[in-house]
């Protein structure tokens, strides 16, 4: 049987492919520190569970196709008070961020039309532009330049009769690039001159450790019209598997289309919205703790992997992942010997290899992606154990 040609290119996850080999090791007893997913472990607020076990009805009904509006007006509410000003017809809740990101590629893409994104970029973005059948177009960054933006004009050769849309992550996964308002605003011109749509995958906003404040794409007035933001819980309250998200727009076209996916598929979880709702009110002294425990956490992997002979890597400023270049011909080669064949005292890491985060055929193939989502001791082990595993790597 032949099945459609989109779903053979669709890439595999690079963070979730290797898994097998990972439950293999668990399986011979071998503890693994999983540094290949961007899993938080922080302690989702209560009011969460509390507003589940609050409701009361006898039936569990279908919603609104745009979301519960309870959740709707706290997002709102969110927005304006990060002065990004909403009313509820610019929100759009989703199945988490990622069903955003997949019904914003869907909604920009005719098939063949490109993408502008970043490189290295979350890996999904490849799988979501394949479904679209759209095209990525890369721009290349590097450790070196602490993974910035290169000047205008060198984005603005990117741009063909097919360009529909630039798509950032920021603060970036995987490289924890936090973009000026100067980046921002150059994106804005380009997105402008063009008449391209920006698509702002924001689901970090509030993972950012440096002290100069945090520029959204939704604060550049200039472009209100031409900005998507993709936005979720599943990072900023440690809420990943309530899988509720949303897009925001002001854009009315856009949101027009976007409508016609969400009643599509019905509605989002009822019960999911109504504890996201209460997310909502989580005081800010939540969001300070965890922001102030990653920074932490960042500060160990980093130093930690900058003492390993032959490990290059740029200290991210914000979201909570490494990239990092090793002293090996073959990352996902590496990762898969560490989880195969070595073990430090029984205990060993997994992490993401680098390739799948590019769209540049061969880049990436030194490079690993690690999470710092894992208890500061934890960190401090794996990079032991990374270390020990470069220094007696056959390959
Ligand atoms: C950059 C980025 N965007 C979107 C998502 C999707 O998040 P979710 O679907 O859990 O809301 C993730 C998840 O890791 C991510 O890293």
């Amino acid at each position: 049987m032949q099945f459609s040609k989109r779903s053979y290119v669709l890439p595999a996850s690079p963070i979730r492919k290797l898994e097998p080999y990972l439950e293999e090791a668990l399986s011979r007893g071998v503890k693994v520190y999983p540094l290949h997913i961007g899993q938080p472990d922080v302690e989702t607020p209560k009011g969460y569970f509390e507003a589940l076990k609050a409701y009361n009805g006898k039936v569990l009904s279908y919603g609104r196709s745009q979301g519960e509006l309870k959740l709707i007006d706290k997002i709102v509410e969110y927005y304006n008070n990060i002065k990004i000003p909403l009313e509820r017809k610019d929100v759009l809740i989703t199945n988490g961020g990622s069903e955003a990101l997949h019904y914003a590629m869907l909604i920009v893409c005719d098939p063949g039309d490109e993408v502008i994104i970043p490189e290295p970029f979350y890996p999904s973005y490849a799988a979501f532009i394949a479904s679209a059948l759209g095209n990525i177009v890369p721009i290349t960054t590097k450790a070196e330049d602490g993974f910035h933006l290169p000047a205008k004009d060198e984005i603005a050769k990117l741009i063909t009769s097919r360009t529909k849309a630039i798509l950032i992550s920021n603060p970036g996964n995987p490289t924890g690039i936090v973009y000026s308002r100067e980046e921002l605003e150059s994106l804005a011109d380009i997105a402008i001159q063009n008449n391209l749509i920006i698509i702002a995958d924001e689901v970090y906003r509030e993972f950012v450790y440096m002290d100069s404040p945090y520029t959204s794409l939704g604060h550049i007035d200039r472009i209100r019209d031409r900005v998507v933001i993709v936005d979720s819980i599943s990072k900023r309250y440690s809420a990943c598997g309530a899988r509720i998200g949303c897009l925001v727009s002001k854009n009315e076209e856009f949101m027009s289309l976007a409508l016609k996916y969400c009643q599509s598929r019905g509605c989002p979880p009822l019960l999911e919205q109504l504890g996201a709702a209460a997310l909502y009110d989580t005081p800010i002294s939540y969001i300070r703790k965890v922001n102030k425990e990653y920074r932490e956490r960042r500060d160990i992997l980093f130093e930690g992997l900058k003492s390993i002979p032959g490990v290059i890597c740029k200290q991210p400023d914000g979201a909570f992942y490494i990239m990092a270049k090793l002293p090996v011909l073959d990352a996902e080669k590496f990762v898969i010997w560490m989880l195969q064949d070595f073990a430090l005292d029984d205990e060993t890491i997994s992490a993401a290899p680098g390739e799948g985060f590019y769209a540049t055929p061969g880049l990436g193939k030194s490079e690993i992606r690690m999470s710092y989502a894992l208890q500061k001791e934890d960190l401090k082990k794996a990079v032991r154990i990374l270390a020990e595993a470069l220094s007696v790597y056959p390959g």
